[in-house]
């Protein structure tokens, strides 16, 4: 079969994320609790100060974008781009809630930006470039909209065996139906988890002063149910694999997803280890 073209792609992802917007928006407090250290990370990493113009890449329901907002105040401001509007109908939700008037969404395809070159002072982005069909195009489109000296920040997901959070799903899932070997060079979760792959193409690109550190955590539940309903309704490409299970076979594997994550208990709660990889890179003056 024909590997799809950039073009379907984007519009797969378009759909799969909005198709989780509801979930994102059900579990959003209880994920911005959990994930919040990340999202400090970033602004860390991306050195926002107030007054700064800031960029966030494929903000769904608004992480980093939310924090960063707050980080540069009223004197500066954030927009974020996604490809899904209903991700980005629930970040304009909370921006309301928290009265924060200096952050705007977009909807757009981050490998095309449509913003002047030298025109942002940091550049932002969670859990978005490993499902770009395109990843040096968008790294080229970071370089060049950055202003000299300033910093992107990126997170995205590192190797699997470190990830039991996402990899307990899809190892049981593989336990009832074959999935094709992952092409290493296609979109997806685990696309950029190799140590300098991103740092790599941060290099190709012209940025200097590159980090790539590995950062772990863990996601913490009180009941293993929770674990199972949230990564099912906010993980669009694991909700894709759950779809191929026979209404059977999900309740057979939603009983060894949550036997194997008991594994994790420590005490009253569920530890889930992660894995998130943290590359930042600045471009020369
Ligand atoms: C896992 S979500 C992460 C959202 C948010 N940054 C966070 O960490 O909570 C991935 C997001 O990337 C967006 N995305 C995927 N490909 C994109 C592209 N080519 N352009 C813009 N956004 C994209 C999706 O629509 C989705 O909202």
């Amino acid at each position: 079969m024909a590997s799809p073209s950039p073009e379907q792609i984007i519009e797969t992802q378009r759909q799969d994320w909005n198709r989780v917007a509801g979930g994102w928006e059900k579990w959003d407090r209880f994920f911005d609790e959990q994930m919040a250290f990340l999202n400090h990370r970033l602004v860390a990493d991306a050195r926002l100060r107030s007054g700064m113009r800031v960029l966030d890449l494929g903000s769904g329901t608004g992480y980093p974008a939310l924090l960063a907002a707050q980080t540069v105040g009223p004197s500066g401001n954030v927009t974020g781009i996604d490809l899904a509007e209903q991700m980005l109908e629930a970040a304009r939700r909370k921006a309301t809630a928290l009265k924060l008037s200096n952050i705007t969404f977009k909807t757009g395809d981050v490998t095309t930006l449509p913003f002047e070159a030298a025109s942002f002072d940091a550049i932002t982005t969670r859990f978005c470039l490993m499902f770009l069909p395109e990843i040096p195009k968008a790294v080229a489109e970071i370089a060049r909209i950055l202003k000299p000296d300033t910093w992107v920040a990126a997170a995205v997901w590192s190797a699997p065996d470190k990830n039991p959070y996402l990899k307990i799903p899809i190892d049981v899932i593989k336990q009832f139906v074959e999935l094709p070997s992952p092409d290493p060079a296609a979109p997806g979760i685990f696309r950029l988890a190799k140590p300098g792959e991103l740092a790599g193409l941060f290099e190709q690109a012209g940025l200097n002063n590159i980090s790539d550190q590995e950062f772990l955590g863990d996601v913490r539940f009180k009941a293993t149910d929770d674990y199972f309903s949230s990564l099912m309704d906010i993980a669009a490409p694991i909700q894709n694999l759950w779809g191929k299970l026979s209404p059977a076979q999900k309740a057979e594997a939603k009983q060894r997803i949550i036997h194997t994550a008991e594994q994790y208990r420590m005490g009253s709660i569920v530890a889930l280890p992660i894995a998130v990889r943290m590359v930042a890179a600045q471009k020369p003056g």
